[in-house]
């Protein structure tokens, strides 16, 4: 839900905490703070509300000395959102500075003991007792009261400390994902990568309980106390990827790279495949596990293997998985499907299912991140890195391997592999220029509605609720999806004249899912139909090719571009929609 990052080594720190924030703000962005070591071994703190930019601007972020420094961009969990609250946190005498991504479930016993002793709280947050506790261990040297105060923590972290007239920085994680980047000029401790791929694509994945220590001659790190030794590999993510270009939004940028992303999905170890579809035939129960986004995935997924391979899955929604735990056993698979990997639901319910011994196979997108640590095999999406907070390109390439696999269980992979490729064109149509301005209109006739409805059925009506799910997240707009069978069991009740609602029609349940809008349009409906044939019954048509199965990834397309003009017009940042963030590490 935050972004943390650390630097030690000869540049300047605070021009390179500013451009590293800037890339971590997807994860939160309430406020944000930076603390340098200052050349005159002193710490620096200079923190505030607001969004990085104007932040920065404000406190003169660079204008900070020092070349050892530690950063924060929040999204609140505990304390209201404000300038005391933003990280990064200090001790009683502001010669320890922390930064911390996770939550600390015995904060309230750990502050109030503190107090006992003296010490002296100006946040509500839970982080501010990582730096007391440090003050509270400082007889035993900095390093050692880091560990002894990390060990004291329960809950989730990744932390980094800087202490006055120490050149160094000090790190940990637990459950909280942080990475050690390695350039010439120095070294960097973050949440992701993307911050500071700028600098380097030398990255070491860290485990649980990690205690690093990053000095200028280099970095150590311990595991249960003892010194280990970790691989350093090479990324192959670009810069570019990770910036805007000529996008006004980051948004905009990753939605038209679907025809791309969704071949790269496709790029998959053969044998992998092969020994993933074994474990699917021998299962004993199959659930497909998801949050938000990759939820509605997993839904497809579910669809999917009915029609397609003949073989039942359960979709779940992470949050709710440990409803379930009694069905698992030894024989059961599970899979993870997560964008960031690093989602506090989703890694509970993998949690759950190895404690039940289920085979967990993770789906993610990002290297490194607790989900490819914690599962037993692992799918990449290859999607590269997404900003926005809101998944587009990553949710259409979760879609492609829920394909991809119904079509390999089902013996015909190749056919799957055919099928989709041949996509690559139609995909690239749909987020081109006639396409927008068509939307553009579209989001004009919608933009001042207070409600809209989307239905579908089979497929479709997983492709309904993603779509009302983009609109919500980014326009503020209240969308809602029903199945079409479902709409004379209550939401006809909803309907008046003018009401929006958007129709997805797929050759196989044409007449049913039009005979659903007929009942909405008899009501004063206005009707919005997305399929490849235009009828009477459409006010507005949205013209997609028939792709049978892969319809969930043409249908959506669309969806996403309009929600996105539908904020551009409504004056909304389409990357940072209010109260949300990217990773969500938090139950
Ligand atoms: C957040 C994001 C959603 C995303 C969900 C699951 O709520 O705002 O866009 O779908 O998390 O994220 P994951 O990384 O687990 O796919």
């Amino acid at each position: 839900m935050c972004g943390i990052i650390g630097y030690i080594g000869s540049k300047k720190a605070s021009t390179i905490l500013l451009k590293g924030l800037k890339n971590l703000e997807y994860r939160g962005y309430d406020s944000a703070g930076i603390a340098t070591n200052h050349a005159t071994g002193h710490i620096e703190v200079r923190k505030s509300v607001g969004k990085i930019e104007e932040i920065a601007r404000r406190l003169n972020f660079e204008s900070f000395e020092g070349n050892i420094g530690i950063a924060h961009t929040r999204w609140a969990t505990h304390g209201a959102v404000t300038d005391e609250n933003a990280h990064p946190h200090t001790d009683c005498e502001g010669k320890i500075a922390i930064v911390h991504n996770g939550i600390i479930e015995n904060y309230r016993e750990l502050r109030e003991q503190l107090i006992s002793k003296g010490h002296r709280f100006t946040s509500d947050t839970d982080s501010e007792v990582i730096a007391h506790l440090i003050e509270e261990n400082l007889q035993y040297g900095f390093e050692d009261a880091c560990m002894k105060a990390f060990d004291s923590l329960e809950g989730s972290y990744a932390v980094l400390a800087l202490k006055e007239d120490e050149d160094k920085i000090v790190g940990a994680r637990k459950d909280s994902p942080l990475v050690l980047g390695i350039a010439e000029h120095g070294v960097f401790l973050a949440s992701d990568i993307p911050s500071f791929l700028e600098w380097t694509n030398k990255v070491v994945y860290l485990n649980n309980y990690d205690f690093i220590i990053a000095e200028r001659g280099g970095v150590k790190v311990y595991n249960d106390g003892k010194e280990v030794s970790r691989h350093i590999d090479t990324v192959e993510w670009n810069v570019e990827e990770a910036k805007k270009g000529e996008f006004k939004h980051f948004m905009m940028k990753e939605m038209s790279e679907q025809a791309e992303t969704i071949m790269r999905a496709l790029q998959q170890d053969k044998n992998t495949v092969w020994d993933i579809v074994d474990e699917i035939k021998n299962a004993f129960g199959v659930f497909f596990v998801g949050c938000g986004s990759s939820y509605h995935a997993c839904l497809a997924g579910s669809y999917l293997f009915s029609k397609v391979a003949k073989v039942h899955v359960n979709a779940v929604l992470a949050s709710e998985f440990e409803n379930y735990e009694h069905f698992l056993t030894d024989r059961t698979l599970v899979f993870a499907v997560s964008q960031s990997g690093e989602t506090a639901d989703i890694l509970l319910a993998v949690r759950a299912a190895k404690r039940k011994e289920s085979r967990v196979i993770g789906i993610t997108n990002v290297v490194g991140s607790s989900l490819t640590m914690e599962g037993h095999a692992l799918i990449m999406m290859n999607s590269g890195p997404e900003i926005c907070v809101l998944s587009t390109k990553t949710y259409t390439s979760q879609v492609v391997l829920m394909t991809m696999l119904a079509y390999a269980v089902a013996g015909k992979y190749e056919d799957g592999l055919e099928k989709i490729g041949g996509l690559y064109l139609e995909v690239y149509n749909l987020t081109s220029r006639t396409m927008r301005d068509s939307l553009t209109t579209l989001a004009e006739i919608l933009c001042d509605k207070w409600d809209i409805y989307l239905i579908g059925r089979g497929l479709q009506y997983t492709t309904a609720l993603e779509a009302a799910l983009k609109i919500k997240e980014v326009s503020y707009l209240h969308a809602e999806a029903f199945a079409g069978g479902e709409l004379k069991h209550g939401p006809l009740a909803l309907i008046e004249e003018g009401t929006p609602c958007i129709v997805f029609v797929s050759s196989e349940n044409r007449s049913k899912i039009l005979s659903n809008a007929e009942e909405v349009k008899s009501r004063g409906g206005y009707i919005i139909g997305v399929s490849s044939e235009q009828d009477d019954l459409f006010d507005f048509w949205i013209k997609v090719p028939e792709a049978e199965e892969l319809n969930p990834i043409v249908q959506i397309i669309p969806m996403q571009v309009l929600a996105y003009e539908l904020a551009v017009l409504r004056g909304l940042d389409p990357d940072k929609p209010r109260n949300l963030a990217k990773s969500v590490t938090v139950i």
